[in-house]
């Protein structure tokens, strides 16, 4: 491959799930080094893909890849939670698929300038899109030592969140902390050696994970996705989306259970008490798909990818109740 050696994970599973269709327009809004477009371009000689990173360099590497597909392949510079705005630019009204494949892709977590790892030493950048927004240092620099405290603890779900938010502030007001091994060590310094005892994972991990997904608003991203994906679906399209950690996946089946749920009351006393009808999509699985114990063994980062798919049906897309209370109470919510 193209210098971006990255392997795709339940690929086979995700086009499966995709259903992919002759003459069928797909997104991929993850597309990386386009492992999952080039096998549905590949599975589908009618179909078409639009691709979408906000990483220039993986753009790069996937333009030399699916060039073979000629306009079948489309790409487009940019974030998936714009998924709308890009679309329209490009005329198309609906897709019959969208795929999303989320974190970051190997070759960004390889390149120590990039600031991903944690073991090479490199700028606490974390951007992938190295063209805009704040670096993982100056987001330390810009917030207060309790929001840090909050993020680290919040979105790396690091329970020493507070003391390592103390730390790093005292390490950046002595100018002590410029790169990614700096910080990694400091972690190690804040969490104590017991409870490094007994996890298997390094211990800076979590930290640079909520770093990670602050710096590029992923949970941002992801729900802006989710609530315009039905309006985008054609009826039968789909959606399939692979996560990395517990709080994607949670937001995602969330949001497929939500749209799967459709009244219990006969239609005309559902219409009555304003609920919704019909679902708006149909869960294509019940659980999360989740990687062979074969793909696990050549490649380790599928051990917690967790795939959710659904797929759009015909009915209007309302919200599951138009009455505050009474409905989304029944629902759960
Ligand atoms: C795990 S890789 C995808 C790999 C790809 N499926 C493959 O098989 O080669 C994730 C990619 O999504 C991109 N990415 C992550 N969040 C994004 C977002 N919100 N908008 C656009 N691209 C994003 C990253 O830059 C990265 O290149």
């Amino acid at each position: 491959m193209t210098g971006f050696d990255h392997a795709s994970v339940l690929q086979d599973e995700a086009i499966d799930g995709l259903a992919p269709r002759d003459h069928g327009v797909y997104v991929d809004g993850t597309l990386g080094g386009a492992g999952h477009s080039t096998a549905l371009l590949d599975r589908v000689p009618t179909a078409t893909v639009i691709g979408i990173d906000r990483d220039p360099s993986a753009l790069e590497a996937a333009r030399e890849r699916l060039a073979r597909f000629g306009d079948r392949a489309r790409l487009v510079h940019g974030e998936y939670g714009e998924i709308a705005t890009i679309l329209r630019g490009l005329d198309v009204e609906h897709v019959h698929g969208i795929l999303l494949d989320l974190g970051v892709s190997s070759p960004q977590l390889d390149r120590a300038d990039r600031g991903f790892s944690f073991s090479k030493t490199g700028p606490l950048d974390m951007r992938m899109d190295p063209t805009r927004g704040p670096t993982a240092l100056e987001l330390m620099r810009d917030l207060s030592v309790e929001d840090l405290g909050e993020l680290i603890k919040d979105l790396g779900e690091e329970r020493y969140g507070k003391r390592i938010a103390r730390m790093i502030k005292e390490a950046l007001h002595a100018n002590k902390l410029a790169t990614t091994t700096e910080l990694a060590a400091l972690v190690g310094r804040a969490i104590p050696a017991a409870e490094q005892r007994k996890s298997k994972i390094h211990p800076a991990t979590r930290t640079f994970q909520g770093l990670r997904i602050a710096v590029n608003a992923e949970l941002d991203q992801l729900a802006t996705l989710l609530e315009v994906f039905p309006d985008l679906l054609a009826p039968g399209g789909r959606c399939a989306i692979i996560s990395f950690h517990s709080l994607e996946d949670r937001l995602v089946k969330q949001r497929f259970r939500d749209l799967a749920w459709a009244s219990s009351l006969p239609a005309k006393f559902a219409a009555d008490a304003g609920e919704r009808l019909a679902p708006v999509c149909e869960l294509v699985s019940r659980k999360a798909i989740v990687a062979s114990d074969d793909e696990i063994a050549k490649n380790p980062r599928a051990r917690s990818a967790r795939l959710r798919i659904c797929a759009r049906t015909a009915a209007p897309n309302v919200p599951a109740t138009t009455l505050p209370g009474a409905a989304a109470a029944r629902h759960g919510r």
